[in-house]
């Protein structure tokens, strides 16, 4: 491995013009990782985590839509429109690119269940031998990544855990480094430690004090499977416990 392995391809950064913000206090600059994004260094494989709420979604969708991504359809850079409203935090983004990608994909997490049905409605086809509505959502999922991300591309995937089993997410780490290793770059959103595990990323934690790097067994993800595997059942006995204390 390079040291320079990781160096991002297409996307270096990501900087909030808080001038031109005019309501500081409501939604999306009201999340304080959104108020706090000065510059975020972007890596070839750069993850987001963070409780439900603290802006994953919000920050990728944002990204996504200031780099040019298709709000809907398109054959080489699409996205899914199962999102109600849109933030507009893409124009308050100043983004440091390099070149172009070659291709790209931006996957909601809301369309992991639905990968099939939006690829079918958008009328895209050559994912294999059997017509995607045939897999279930992992297999369908995969063979998209198998099939569709191609060399050069930049991929925005916001928890893609939620389709995939742990073998699963295993061939997705494969795949995203035989991708890294032919010049795409990734931006992950994700609670599972399994595909938050690529050597060498960036992980960013969201919270209520705002965005910060954080190192891989840091992470409470990573922290609390750990524990949890090790003695599950002291754990469950703490757990359990604590919870009958609670409601007595
Ligand atoms: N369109 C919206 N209008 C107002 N609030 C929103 C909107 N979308 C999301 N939020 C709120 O912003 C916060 C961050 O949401 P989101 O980015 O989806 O978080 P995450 O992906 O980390 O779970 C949540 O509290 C959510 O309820
Ligand atoms: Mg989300």
């Amino acid at each position: 491995m390079t040291p320079d392995r990781l160096e991002p391809p297409f996307l270096r950064s990501v900087l909030l013009m808080r001038e031109r913000i005019e309501k500081p206090n409501v939604y999306p600059f009201s999340l304080p990782a959104v108020q706090a994004l000065d510059g975020l260094e972007l890596s070839a494989v750069t993850y987001f985590i963070g409780e439900n709420g603290s802006g994953k979604s919000t920050l990728l969708e944002a990204i996504a839509v200031a780099f040019g991504f298709n709000a809907e359809g398109g054959t080489v850079n699409f996205s899914f429109s199962t999102r109600r409203s849109e933030s507009d935090l893409h124009r308050y983004l100043r983004l440091a690119r390099t070149r172009r990608p070659r291709a790209g994909f931006f996957l909601r997490a809301e369309s992991f269940f639905n990968v099939a049905s939006e690829i079918e409605r958008l009328g895209v086809t050559g994912y294999g031998d059997r017509s995607l509505h045939e897999q279930s959502h992992g297999e369908s999922f995969m063979a998209l990544v198998n099939h569709r991300f191609e060399p050069n591309g930049l991929y925005i995937l916001d928890e893609p855990e939620a389709a995939l089993s742990p073998s699963r997410q295993l061939s997705l780490l494969i795949a995203i480094h035989a991708l890294v290793e032919q010049g795409c770059q990734f931006l992950i959103a994700t609670h599972a430690p399994i595909v938050l595990a690529y050597p060498g990323a960036t992980i960013y934690q969201l919270d209520e004090s705002g965005i910060a790097p954080v190192s891989y067994d840091d992470t409470e993800h990573v922290r609390l499977t750990r524990d949890f595997l090790q003695d599950r059942e002291r754990f469950l006995r703490r757990l359990l416990v604590a919870k009958v204390d609670l409601e007595k």
